[in-house]
């Protein structure tokens, strides 16, 4: 492709999560969307959760069995003239730390939100993630078709809880059994619902003034009519739209609907694809950019994930892909290790079709088979002068545990097990300074569980884990420890690298620990 293409093939690109609290909506929103993009015919195919066809994430028994997602997936599909990749990300809010990473590598983010519930304690962290990388976000009031909270309220919230400002570009007449339409601020237009489920809605061209053109119906509804007023108030007390503030994050642009019915979603996913942002360049540890339409490939691996067959044990390693076109048999180079590698073992993630894609540009993913060569947060290019991507964030873990070989003859097992899943960034290893003994550490339970899991199944290694709980991670500098500084209430431990860190109990045992040694520099995050 020559520069040209390379920018019109970049342009087309739409990469985004949608993140949610468990339960909004987040798998009926996405499946309307490859609905959409002609991926699966009906509903309830790519969850069916009730009918025991688990959504195509859903691939690890684990996750069958507690109907959860617990590892983000990859869904791509052609819609609108758009290539659109999806990147799923697990709802659970024990199992946040592959989220976290899966948010570094999209564009932009669409939130669900339950209409009823308005802003659950997973919905604000994911949005801050967000917030922090100053991407757009959208947002999604879903499950319009039921009794929620005011709207105005809604919006209110969104707006103090988050700290954002919010632009509705669409407000409700009526809502669950007395659901007639939304005003479509955006279009000028009422989208009428319909309540015999299969039909598709109807729409109302608005004059000047708001007024529906030839629906006398319409314009004798008192429903309607409150609507009106609310637009009226909208239009004049609220934030005005405002492209440049949608591009920062700093607006988020509001629609209501329905999932479940499909009402709303439609015309949600057109607007958005006009708003969304194409790839844009990407920061290194140098302080430079790499643009997307940049002559020379490059990438980097935002997660890792086991082979979904386990008769393989190779892995997956997650690319996104920043700059350039990425052919299939290429030569990269990886930066960490400085080795050359031939890219001829790929997957894609194209659901729709079942041909290989040959070629991916900035904002695809890719899925490199991997024998042990990635770990997260790798860079890859090519070309001469290296490139190394800014670091993706690490998250202090603050749950722990003791591990440990059930069956001591089954070492060899045991430590390979432990030595790739640390590499793929499920779990952080530590060891005790004293005993060697092994110490994993997580942002939630769910981690150890799958930790477990994965060691029986892909490892052949059974093994015990004894709960240290809720821990504050300290690092200390090697030059200031004194092992006497560790206590009961303090375990003193090593990470990978061989740095020293404390794990405190609690924050009154952190304190203490302050006041004793006041000169000594501690660290949350190394
Ligand atoms: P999640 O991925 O964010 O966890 O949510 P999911 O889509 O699984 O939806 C959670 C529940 O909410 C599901 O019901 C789903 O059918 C329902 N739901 C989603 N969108 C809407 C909507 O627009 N309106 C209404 N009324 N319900 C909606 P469930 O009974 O828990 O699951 P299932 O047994 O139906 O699969």
């Amino acid at each position: 492709m020559n520069t040209q293409q390379l920018k019109k093939e970049d342009s087309t690109r739409r990469t985004f999560a949608i993140i949610s609290h468990p339960d909004a909506g987040k798998t009926t929103i996405t499946e309307q969307l490859l609905l959409f993009g002609g991926v699966v015919r009906t509903a309830g195919t790519v969850k069916g959760r009730k009918t025991g066809n688990f959504a195509k994430s859903d691939w690890m028994e684990i996750e069958q069995k507690r109907g959860i997602s617990v590892t983000s997936s990859v869904m791509q599909f052609d819609y609108g003239g758009k290539r659109i990749n999806i990147l799923d990300t697990p709802g659970h809010e024990d199992f946040s730390e592959d989220t976290y990473r899966t948010l570094m590598a999209v564009d932009s983010a669409v939130m669900v939100i339950d209409s009823a519930k308005g802003i659950e304690p997973q919905t604000k962290k994911l949005f801050q993630i967000c917030k922090m990388r100053g991407i757009p976000i959208f947002t999604f009031m879903n499950k319009l078709d039921r009794d929620g909270r005011d709207p105005m309220d809604l919006i209110d919230e969104l707006e103090s809880v988050l700290g954002v400002q919010a632009y509705p570009m669409n407000w409700p007449i009526g809502m669950g059994k007395t659901l007639d339409g939304i005003f479509d601020r955006y279009n000028h237009q009422v989208e009428l619902y319909s309540h015999e489920h299969d039909q598709d809605s109807t729409i109302v061209k608005l004059d000047d003034d708001n007024n529906p053109i030839d629906a006398p119906d319409l314009a004798e509804n008192d429903q309607f009519q409150a609507t009106k007023d609310s637009i009226d108030l909208l239009d004049m007390a609220g934030n005005p739209f405002d492209e440049a503030k949608i591009a920062t994050g700093d607006l988020t642009p509001v629609f209501f609907g329905s999932a479940l019915v499909n009402f709303g979603v439609k015309t949600f996913f057109d607007a958005y694809l006009k708003y969304a942002p194409a790839p844009s360049a990407h920061k290194t540890e140098e302080g430079n950019v790499v643009e997307p339409d940049a002559d020379r490939f490059s990438g980097f691996v935002f997660k890792i994930q086991a082979n979904m067959n386990p008769n393989h044990r190779d892995r997956i390693a997650f690319v996104r892909v920043c700059s350039g076109e990425f052919e299939k048999g290429m030569d990269v180079n990886l930066f960490r290790t400085k080795k050359k590698l031939r890219l001829s073992n790929v997957t894609e993630f194209m659901a729709n079709t079942r041909e290989n894609v040959k070629t991916a540009v900035a904002g695809d993913i890719i899925g490199l088979y991997d024998t042990g060569n990635f770990q997260i947060g790798d860079t890859i290019y090519t070309g001469k002068a290296p490139v190394e991507f800014e670091k993706l964030p690490q998250f202090t873990p603050e749950l722990f545990v003791r591990v440990s070989a059930k069956n001591v003859m089954k070492q060899k097992s045991f430590h390979k097990g432990i030595d790739q899943l640390v590499q793929e960034g499920a779990i952080q290893l530590y060891t005790s300074y004293t005993t060697n003994d092994y110490i994993l550490g997580a942002v939630g339970q769910l981690q150890f569980e799958v930790f477990q899991f994965r060691m029986q199944n892909e490892y052949n290694s059974e093994v015990n884990m004894e709960s240290l709980g809720h821990k504050i991670a300290r690092w200390i500098d090697p030059d200031q420890l004194d092992e006497k500084m560790s206590s009961s209430r303090n375990l003193l431990v090593k990470d990978r690298a061989g740095n020293p860190l404390f794990l405190f109990e609690n924050e009154f045992a952190l304190r203490w620990f302050k006041d004793k040694y006041p000169d000594v520099q501690l660290t949350a995050k190394l």
